[in-house]
């Protein structure tokens, strides 16, 4: 079991076969607010095809292309948050994330994005990691704002949901700049 912690209340977990029934539970429960972001939420109409989905996600992390993993605070699955468009040369990822409704303003996935970079500048040895949000999606925007990445420029009808194409604002954070957002922290110490 591939399993990240992050803080003692945080963690991601790659989720098994057997988490689809429950994973269908979250989303169906949150459409409404999920799919006026998530290109895929129409799409997932029943368990089988989160599964189906869910084998894909492992077989991509089987191979090095990225994980979709469970974000569990204090041991319940409350969202997930992925690393997607894996690319060589220089080593770059995008991380994508939702969160239940009700778990909305805790600061969770801020937390989250926050514990899983040192992974991936780190251990995955990415030289870059973006993110990218609606231009709309203020509360999405707001994540990369928080720690620091560079609003570099918006792609435009790069992203169809439903039956509209969108725009995407893209966010990037490069390893030196991640690593002297770290080091200036350590030096001013917890708030
Ligand atoms: C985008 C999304 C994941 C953001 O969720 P979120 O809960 O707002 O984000 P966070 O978990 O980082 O929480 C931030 C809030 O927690 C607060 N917070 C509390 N403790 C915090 C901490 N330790 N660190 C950071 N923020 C903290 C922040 O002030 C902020 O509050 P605010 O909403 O009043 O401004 C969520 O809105 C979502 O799932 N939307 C639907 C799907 C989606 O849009 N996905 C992204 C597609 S690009």
């Amino acid at each position: 079991m591939f399993v990240l912690p992050l803080a003692p209340d945080l963690r991601l977990r790659l989720p098994a076969r057997r988490d689809a029934e429950r994973l269908y539970a979250m989303i169906d429960a949150d459409r409404e607010h999920l799919r006026a972001r998530l290109g895929w939420v129409d799409g997932t109409r029943g368990p089988e095809d989160v599964r189906a989905f869910l084998e894909g996600s492992l077989a991509r992390f089987a191979s090095g292309r990225g994980f979709d993993a469970l974000l569990e605070a204090d041991g319940a699955p409350v969202g997930m948050v992925g690393v997607h468009d894996v690319q060589p040369s220089p080593a770059r990822a995008a991380i994508g994330y939702w969160i239940a409704r009700a778990r909305q303003g805790e600061g969770l996935v801020t937390r989250a994005v926050a514990g899983l970079l040192p992974h991936l500048f780190g251990a995955m040895g990415f030289e870059r990691v973006e993110i990218r949000c609606a231009p709309t999606n203020a509360r999405s925007r707001a994540v990369p704002q928080r720690l620091g990445f560079t609003h570099e420029g918006t792609l435009r009808h790069v992203e169809r949901i439903g039956d509209r194409d969108h725009d995407q604002a893209v966010y990037g954070l490069l390893r030196d700049e991640w690593r002297a957002g770290r080091d200036r922290g350590a030096e001013e110490g917890p708030p």
